[in-house]
């Protein structure tokens, strides 16, 4: 019997393509190159099911291009890179990986945060250039954390998560979401107290951003945002670069209207706004959230297990169609 043939989009962990080898006929992009759309649609034309990270758009017209597909697996919790309103009327299987990078990405939300309000990485580059000639009483003075109220926009897991580190550190926790938690989730998230987006940002000594983007999250902070924030509070993003309107971002943090951010997600990235790199008070990594090697191999893994249920007629685990 022939096998499924499925197109792995990125050069991923070697003994996950064995595992998916076991099953189907399976095409690596092994050179790893990122494709143009209509490369990539070239190659989904003659596939049953392709394994998809962020940086691939799967559209309507890659989608109506490609009759035998009948599954798109994502690895990453976030989808917007699919079109998952064209997926559904071709009745093609669409998942993701949740839950695997909860931990993994919390962690990571607080590295961002503690690096941006205490001038963790403004002063290693200070250091790193000769700068430090000695000791001064005001030299990088940040913002506490301890103490702090901690502002979550979007409390999914991942934010629970966020939420419930801010134990150690004395906090108060504010948030924002599409619909309140039930109060289990709220008192296990450090008390959490459900407000109104505009007093989350108002009240955020330090406002974490973990909501989905899609159309309506688009620049769900912008200029008006940004001005209602405290002039000492730290922003982080760790969710979708489209989140923040980057321009009004890059202007507030010019004028001093909020101290700092901690950005792990840009619009357009990889291609950043280079006004960014003119900026001492804000440290940047390169959509690494969830890069721990356990969690980026129990995605990849959780992405296969959802391709391999998907093209044998079960269930995939993480399916995302209504
Ligand atoms: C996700 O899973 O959506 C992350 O952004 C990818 O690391």
């Amino acid at each position: 019997m022939t096998k499924p043939k499925v197109f792995v989009t990125r050069a991923v962990f070697p003994d996950v393509l064995e595992r998916l080898s076991a099953h189907f006929d399976v095409e690596c992009n092994q050179s790893d190159q990122i494709f143009s759309p209509g490369e990539l649609l070239e190659k989904m034309r003659d596939v049953d099911g392709v394994f998809t990270t962020p940086s691939e758009r799967v559209g309507a017209q890659e989608i109506a291009a490609s009759p035998r597909l009948k599954a798109i697996c994502n690895m990453a919790v976030g989808y917007n890179n699919i079109d998952l309103d064209a997926a559904t009327k071709a009745g093609i299987l669409v998942t993701n990986t949740p839950d695997v990078l909860n931990e993994t990405t919390a962690d990571f939300a607080w590295a961002l945060l503690l690096a941006a309000a205490r001038r963790v990485t403004e002063s290693e580059h200070w250091l790193r250039a000769g700068e430090w000639k000695k000791w001064r009483f005001d030299t990088f003075l940040g913002a506490d954390i301890h103490g702090a109220t901690l502002g979550i926009l979007g409390m999914g897991r991942i934010g629970q998560a966020i939420a419930r580190r801010s134990m150690g550190f004395d906090m108060q926790v504010i948030y924002h979401n599409r619909s309140r938690l039930a109060p289990e989730l709220e008192a296990r998230a450090n008390n959490a107290r459900y407000v109104s987006k505009e007093a989350l940002l108002r009240e955020a000594d330090h406002l974490v951003l973990v909501l989905p983007y899609s159309a309506a999250s688009h620049h769900a902070i912008g200029a008006a945002e940004l001005d209602l924030m405290k002039p000492t509070a730290t922003l982080v993003n760790i969710a979708r670069g489209g989140i923040v309107d980057d321009a009004a971002l890059i202007a507030a943090l010019k004028a001093g209207r909020i101290a700092a951010a901690g950005l792990d997600v840009f619009e357009n990235e990889p291609a950043f706004n280079p006004d960014f790199l003119a900026l001492s008070n804000v440290a940047l990594t390169p959509h690494i959230a969830s890069a721990s090697e356990p969690t980026r191999r129990a995605m990849a893994n959780c992405a296969a297990d959802n391709l391999i249920a998907a093209l044998s007629g079960a269930m995939p685990p993480n399916l995302l169609n209504p």
